[in-house]
């Protein structure tokens, strides 16, 4: 079943390129961004909507941080993303011309579905379930569904879930996008484009292992990290620290690099390796300046970034290269490094990488 691997997480991971082409499979074949995608209704349940709510748990909740960022830049919608357990016990404001969307690669966990039915409860008819296991309870009680293709998830730690559903949440933008008459031709074509060379781009990414693997040693012995992103690579940096506190135990916290100056930079020496989510885009110029803010205090930085980025290694800063700069969906690339640094840091201190300590692969409790 494992076939060459040693765990199902490994497996996992290097499914990743077949998993997002299953999942774009729909929307390559009909070579354009169209409603039906998502359901039969889908385009009168999607005209006319407002405003955007993200609900969702764990690593599901991160892929809703990145496509926040996609829904505001893409589609000019409002977006907020909350943690379905705080959402569903405030009191919440609700706009019945808002889309729920809720985030869930089993479909059942208790929190999420909740938060769902507690919208649902104050009016907010217009859903729309990403999940990855078909007529799971959450799919069951939504409205519009999309099923992300990645196949039977073992690993608790969640990976081949996240990148696809960050996939789906890029075609949904690109629809609301051009539903909303933001969308013009050369666009959509070029992330139709864009989506279709990812699998080999995360191919590519994969490539990198041996690289990783080299830095897992320094990473071992340690007992904090910590990860720095802007933008929209902040959220790829958040879900870089739980795939590492998750599988490893080691503790490690992620902020936007911007926020170091305003405590966590008390926390650095260099007991506390601190990992950069670095591509070359437009916040580069910015992120290279908080990267020094933490090599004068005598951190050690290992950085991910990409070819087009012109700075290399230097005492304390280790550089790993993802080939090219893909553009817009950069964050799917920028997760391969941050869950095979966790994987190999993990098997360098033998703990149970597929079945961590305390945890259950699906939430089904409070
Ligand atoms: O099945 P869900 O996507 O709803 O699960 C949400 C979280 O429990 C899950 O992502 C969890 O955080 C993973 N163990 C992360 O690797």
């Amino acid at each position: 079943e494992l076939g060459p691997y040693s765990h199902f997480m490994q497996k996992e991971i290097h499914e990743q390129p077949r998993a997002i082409a299953d999942t774009i499979e729909g929307v390559i074949d009909a070579g354009t961004f169209s409603a039906e995608l998502f359901g039969d209704d889908a385009a009168d349940v999607l005209a006319g909507i407002e405003g955007v709510q993200i609900l969702a748990c764990g690593t599901s909740y991160y892929a809703g941080m990145t496509a926040r960022y996609w829904i505001e830049a893409i589609a000019g919608l409002p977006c907020s993303v909350e943690i379905a357990s705080e959402y569903r016990y405030r009191d919440v404001v609700a706009n019945p011309k808002h889309l729920i969307i809720t985030l869930s690669q089993s479909g059942e966990t208790l929190d999420t579905m909740e938060a769902l039915k507690y919208a649902k409860s104050l009016g907010q008819e217009r859903t729309l379930s990403i999940c990855n296991v078909p007529e799971s309870a959450i799919p069951r009680a939504s409205r519009l569904v999309c099923y992300t293709r990645a196949g039977a998830e073992i690993g608790v730690a969640s990976t081949k879930a996240f990148t696809t559903q960050l996939v789906a949440l890029f075609t949904l933008t690109a629809t609301l996008a051009k539903l909303r008459g933001r969308l013009d031709e050369a666009r959509e074509a070029e992330y139709l484009d864009a989506l279709r060379h990812l699998p080999g781009s995360v191919q590519h990414a994969l490539n990198l292992e041996p690289q990783i693997t080299a830095w897992s040693e320094h990473f071992a012995p340690k007992e904090h990290a910590l990860f720095l992103g802007r933008g929209v690579h902040y959220p790829i940096a958040l879900e870089g620290a739980l795939k590492l506190k998750e599988i490893s135990y080691i503790h490690a916290e992620a902020y936007p690099a911007g926020e170091l100056k305003h405590g966590p930079l008390a926390l650095v020496t260099d007991a506390m390796p601190v990992v950069v989510i670095a591509p070359n885009d437009s916040l580069l110029e910015k992120v290279k300046s908080n990267m020094q803010e933490v090599r004068a205090r005598g951190g050690e930085l290992f950085v991910f970034t990409d070819e087009e980025s012109q700075f290399g290694p230097s005492e304390g800063v280790h550089v790993i290269r993802a080939p090219r700069h893909v553009g817009v969906l950069s964050p799917v690339i920028h997760t391969i490094p941050v869950q095979l640094l966790a994987y190999h840091v993990a098997l360098a201190r033998g703990t149970d990488v597929d079945k961590p300590r305390n945890l259950a692969k699906s939430v089904t409790v409070e």
